[in-house]
């Protein structure tokens, strides 16, 4: 029975505007990680419907920022893909979805979550749960000038959960689906996502919802789908350990095996090394983000804490495939 239900659950593919997502499981956008290359290695790997970009900043796009626009590239294989925005001035916001839009990406994101003091001190963010008038200006302007499907992604509130009203008057201006994050700004990541409050929004809402919020395991997510009825399941924290995390889910529900994880993981790393060192970026980047990731993706394995040890002395990033080379070397002593 428990098995049926479910199939059905993760059979419920369905659409932002034109989009199809399907599974309906998502990368939840992080900054500093859900770059073309994390997004690319997380689509590969499968299971995941939808990924979406890290925060960019709305100034910076408008400014012509050549750091800000660099974040905008993508891999076609990544589709579909959503680039997050995020401002605090609704005259710059539908100029920065323009220039997503130009980009040729699928859907633009607005970002209403961040809690970090330097976003919201600038209106962005969280901060424009605070005022709903403004929020409702930003993705009014947004919408009127693109065609593809804008998305917002929200916490529950400022510092109570009162952001429904909001979410309302986002479906009646035409957004396209909503991904709710079930705690507060002043919460931050304290406490425990608010299941609860993402049942009673997609309840109340007749866009598809995503629910976020501690899915640490494929039978969290199970879990999320069933309890709240929400239309997606969005994933941040627990993909950094695990980028299998989405066909974890889908094994899950299919009774399949998930193979070997040592071999998985290491496949993982060489294929993430594979995209960065052909990245344009400078050698520090790639050293900085080998070190990140792999570090990331070496938890829980045997030898994996040599692989993180020697991640302090990598000069290039045929260093880290030497180090994973040798971890196999010891792996099969
Ligand atoms: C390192 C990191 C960076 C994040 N950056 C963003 C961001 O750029 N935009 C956003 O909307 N949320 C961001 N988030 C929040 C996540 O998208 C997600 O809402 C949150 O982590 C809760 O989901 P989880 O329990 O699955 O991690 C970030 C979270 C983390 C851990």
């Amino acid at each position: 029975m428990l098995q049926s239900t479910r199939m059905t659950v993760l059979d419920k593919s369905f659409h932002i505007g034109g989009v199809l997502i399907d599974p309906p499981l998502a990368l939840a956008p992080m900054a500093e990680v859900t770059d073309t290359y994390y997004r690319s290695l997380v689509k590969e790997l499968g299971g995941a419907g939808l990924v979406v970009s890290e925060f960019i900043s709305a100034e910076g796009l408008t400014r012509d920022n050549t750091r800000t626009k660099a974040m905008l590239a993508f891999d076609e294989k990544e589709r579909p893909v959503a680039i997050q925005i995020y401002g605090g001035d609704p005259d710059r916001m539908d100029d920065a979805a323009a220039i997503v839009e130009e980009q040729g990406v699928d859907i633009v994101d607005v970002n209403m979550g961040c809690p970090v003091r330097k976003v919201v001190s600038s209106g962005a963010g969280s901060a424009l749960l605070k005022d709903f008038d403004r929020a409702a200006r930003v993705v009014e302007k947004i919408k009127k000038r693109v065609k593809i499907p804008v998305t917002v992604k929200v916490r529950k509130g400022w510092e109570s959960d009162d952001v429904i009203p909001l979410l309302k008057r986002f479906e009646d201006i035409g957004v396209a689906s909503i991904a709710i994050h079930g705690r507060t700004r002043n919460e931050a990541y304290t406490g425990a996502s608010d299941w609860g409050y993402i049942a009673q929004a997609k309840s109340e809402l007749g866009i598809p919802v995503f629910g976020n919020g501690d899915v640490k395991t494929p039978a969290d997510a199970i879990r999320m789908f069933e309890t709240t009825g929400v239309d997606g399941v969005m994933i941040g924290r627990a993909a950094l350990h695990n980028p299998f995390i989405f066909r974890d889910i889908l094994a899950l529900v299919n009774g399949v095996p998930t193979g070997n994880e040592v071999d998985r993981r290491i496949d993982a790393m060489h294929r993430y090394l594979a995209k960065i060192d052909g990245a344009p970026q400078v050698i520090n980047w790639k050293l900085h983000k080998a070190r990140t990731v792999i570090g990331w993706f070496s938890k829980g394995i045997a030898h994996g804490k040599d692989i993180r040890n020697g991640l302090a002395d990598i000069t290039s990033v045929a260093d880290v495939r030497r180090l994973l080379d040798a971890a196999r070397v010891r792996m099969a002593a």
